[in-house]
């Protein structure tokens, strides 16, 4: 079967099953080849099938031995023309590599925003995995939250606050460069935008993991959070999805508060600019990435998911390397905010046009490599393998 490349705007549709499963591989080769560190043993990830939650998925399992739960909504193979999700075959690749070293990698597919999800992972972990887990990493990016108690279902809107934001953008599918306006977002829009990535969800999930009595004593729940800098302020920070990420810093509290008793803590980890499918469609980030990328690289501080996950759990959470802010957040963005960085990136970001954005000025060449792993394509190490769609149907998550 031929695998063919297909993106629409910034959206991959096409994807080479066997190129995850190689991307995958060589994200455990990456955490082996750092050796291992002390940290925890059972590991419940919530959006553990790409990009952040995989790659801290891959740190802990191959880093420092751990079980892991995974919970994520992929979609399997239908036929030659319909696929499925990477996130499905990143998911097969990880339980076959860590059930290989004799780790427990359980995957649950279903709708994390569920109370059903909740509790068959709660079953699971009582019944299967020991009864109780240390460390539970909240890396959820969805469009969509259907509430579990009211049954309404809300759509997240990136989009800016109270003035229009004018800027570039560019377009991977027909290597265009331009300029987009990005609306206001209506009242509605805001508050259904922190109901979908705002911190509700994790909260319930860590509301229902205590009740049942599935967390360690000294349990840490992290969540990934993104502040940015001026430079993406006035669409990021100063947008739904800022608003979105200042209500799970809200909802920290109310997490440590529920903990106390069990010596817990709420942890939000502001981790770095990267290319992955939910930031790729965020209007004029990818820009700021081709700057931002450029700069880093040439400072030999540029990071992909798995460079950064490793890093925050290896050195700074449970290393002697952690750096907090004033209000307690988990700083491993500290290299993109790193002034001399910033300044560089305004300066490369203020003279792209059509012309040169995609020109050795930029790091056009990295952004387009990551975005095309993040579907198997472009992949490291891949060799091309015939496979059928009975084969890749066959596969179990
Ligand atoms: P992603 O799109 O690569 O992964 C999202 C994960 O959520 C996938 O495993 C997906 O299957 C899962 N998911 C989505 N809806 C679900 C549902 N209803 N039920 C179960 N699983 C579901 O996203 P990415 O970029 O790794 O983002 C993860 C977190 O990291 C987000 O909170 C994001 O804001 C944050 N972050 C991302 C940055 C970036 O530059 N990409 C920077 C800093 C933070």
């Amino acid at each position: 079967m031929e695998f063919k490349q297909n993106i629409r705007g910034n959206v991959a549709l096409g994807i080479n099953p066997l190129g995850c499963k190689q991307e995958v591989l060589n994200q455990i080769d990456y955490v082996k080849g750092k050796g291992t560190y002390e940290g925890p043993k059972k590991v419940l990830i919530i959006g553990a099938s790409s990009s952040y939650g995989l790659a801290t998925r891959i740190s802990l399992a191959f880093g420092t031995g751990a079980d892991t739960i995974g919970v994520s909504f992929e979609k399997g193979p239908k036929n030659e023309k319909n696929l499925g999700t990477a996130g499905w075959y990143n998911n097969i690749a990880f339980r076959e590599a860590a059930e290989k070293e004799g780790l427990i990698a359980k995957n649950f597919v279903q709708d994390a925003f569920s109370h059903e999800s909740k509790q068959e992972v709660i079953d699971y972990i009582k019944n299967e995995f020991g009864g109780k887990v240390d460390l539970v990493v909240y890396s959820l990016a969805s469009g969509r939250r259907t509430d579990p108690t009211t049954g309404e279902t809300y759509t997240s809107s990136i989009k800016a606050i109270g003035e229009p934001v004018v800027g570039p953008n560019i377009n991977m599918q027909n290597q265009s460069y331009y300029t987009e306006t990005l609306d206001p977002a209506t009242d509605q829009e805001i508050a259904s935008t922190v109901k979908v990535m705002g911190g509700e969800d994790w909260e319930l999930w860590m509301k229902a993991l205590k009740e049942a009595d599935v967390l360690t004593d000294g349990v840490l729940t992290t969540n990934y959070s993104y502040l940015g800098t001026e430079l993406n302020h006035d669409y990021y920070g100063g947008g739904t999805l800022g608003l979105a990420k200042a209500d799970c810093d809200e909802k920290t509290n109310n997490i440590n508060e529920l903990l106390a008793d069990i010596n817990g803590k709420a942890q939000i980890v502001v981790a770095t600019a990267v290319t992955t499918k939910a930031s790729s469609v965020i209007p004029f980030f990818p820009v700021y990435c081709i700057g931002l990328y450029k700069v880093m690289a040439d400072k030999g501080t540029h990071e992909t998911p798995i460079m950064h996950q490793d890093r925050i759990y290896r050195e700074m959470i449970y290393g002697n390397k952690p750096e907090y802010d004033e209000v307690g957040r988990l700083r491993p963005d500290n290299w993109e905010l790193d002034s001399d960085t910033q300044a560089k990136t305004k300066e490369l970001i203020l003279k792209l046009n059509e012309e040169n954005f995609n020109s050795n000025l930029t790091a056009y060449d990295i952004f387009y490599k990551e975005f095309s792993n993040l579907s198997g394509f472009m992949v490291d190490g891949y060799v091309e393998q015939d496979v059928t769609i009975e084969e890749l149907k066959a596969l179990h998550y």
